[in-house]
């Protein structure tokens, strides 16, 4: 298990679209788990391999303790309802915005025993899945409110990123991080 550096808000690898990823082998596997550590270190519940500077079409969603999922190459074959809800992104730290999404998605995704199956989601889960499948195609969750909004949240955000360079963030281990109060 490693933990992977996150790509935050302007590294050109979040505006990429993702390639397939066709076949899967054990060095796909391998950024599975690290996508999953990465994820679980920052109090995630989604993250797609382009946030780790990876353009390839693989992403994790976790919204429960035992819902684990992995999307490979996925493509959503079925859309029912409108909802809107908050979402943030480990990308855009403390960014926060109201985005319309899909009620239900079916999703086909590989599997990590390199099958095709389709997975049914609703609510959050629904939400996040099509959060990162956004990801790989180099859309961020912004990029889905008024120009308005996304102005506001905008200026927020450069005045966050201010004295402070590059678009990479190491990731520590909660036990490393020091003591939150
Ligand atoms: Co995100």
């Amino acid at each position: 298990m490693a933990l992977r550096p996150l790509h935050l808000l302007g590294s050109p690898v979040l505006r990429e679209r993702a390639a397939e990823i066709g076949e899967v082998d054990d060095e796909l596997l391998h950024l599975v788990k690290d996508l999953f550590d990465t994820m679980h270190a920052e109090k995630g519940i989604g993250l797609a391999a382009n946030q780790v500077g990876i353009a390839r079409r693989v992403a994790v969603v976790q919204t429960e303790e035992n819902d684990a999922l992995v999307l490979i190459d996925p493509v959503i074959v079925e859309r029912e309802g409108r909802v809107k809800g908050e979402e943030g992104c480990l990308s855009i730290p403390d960014i926060f915005g109201d985005v319309e999404r899909s009620a239900h998605v079916v999703v086909e995704v590989t599997t990590t025993s390199n099958e095709r199956v389709r997975v049914e989601a609703t609510d959050l889960r629904a939400r996040a899945i099509q959060h990162e499948i956004d990801h790989l195609d180099g859309v961020l969750f912004v990029d889905h409110l008024s120009p308005l909004k996304r102005r506001m949240l905008m200026k927020k955000w450069q005045k966050s990123r201010k004295g402070k360079e590059g678009y990479i963030k190491e990731v520590q281990r909660e036990e490393e991080a020091g003591s939150r109060i």
